[in-house]
């Protein structure tokens, strides 16, 4: 699929079969998040893949959708680390283009994904359950697994975008 597909045709995925993404799935989805661009080039960005079924359900607990976490068969936590850090704006901007660019290599690869930021109202306590260090702080979870749902996408019309016509 070319690129402009695999934008248009990514949907945010709720609903996994029992499938298990491998290794080399889930390195290039974090390859591909090493790869985006970040201000002064300082990647902020920090990874934590958990697949323990006891870890993810402890973390699911921090989410009002807690059955994304549960039913996804891996989750990935996307921390800003706050020594890499310069400002702040453009550290979160970086840490989402490296999100986006992770949801569209699994798509890529067959795999489907949900940006969990609800999750965020409970950081800390996440954070606290899995004893981060505390320079790292929450700003995502992407729940990942192969797709048990086609869900349609909606989106404004581009001329209800625009600023000025
Ligand atoms: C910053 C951010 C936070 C999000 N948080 C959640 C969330 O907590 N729960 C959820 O189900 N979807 C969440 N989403 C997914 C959006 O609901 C989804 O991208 C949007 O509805 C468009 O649908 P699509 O991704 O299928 O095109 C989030 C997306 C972004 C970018």
């Amino acid at each position: 699929m070319d690129i402009s597909g695999i934008i248009r045709q990514r949907r945010s995925i709720r609903r996994f079969t029992q499938e298990i993404p491998d290794d080399a799935s889930v390195g290039k989805i974090l390859e591909a998040a090493r790869w985006a661009p970040s201000g002064r080039n300082n990647q902020p960005w920090r990874f934590l893949v958990i697949r323990d079924e006891a870890e993810k359900k402890g973390i699911s607990q921090f989410a009002k959708q807690s059955h994304i976490i549960t039913n996804a068969p891996l989750i990935i936590l996307v921390c800003l680390s706050l020594k890499e850090s310069y400002n702040r704006d453009k550290d979160l901007m970086g840490l989402g283009a490296a999100i986006e660019n992770m949801l569209l290599e699994a798509h890529n690869s067959g795999l489907g994904t949900c940006w969990l930021g609800e999750i965020l109202s409970r950081k800390k306590e996440v954070s606290d359950y899995l004893s981060l260090d505390d320079t790292l702080e929450l700003m995502a979870v992407v729940a990942v697994g192969y797709p048990d749902e086609s869900p349609k996408g909606k989106r404004k019309h581009l001329r209800d975008l625009m600023v000025r016509r």
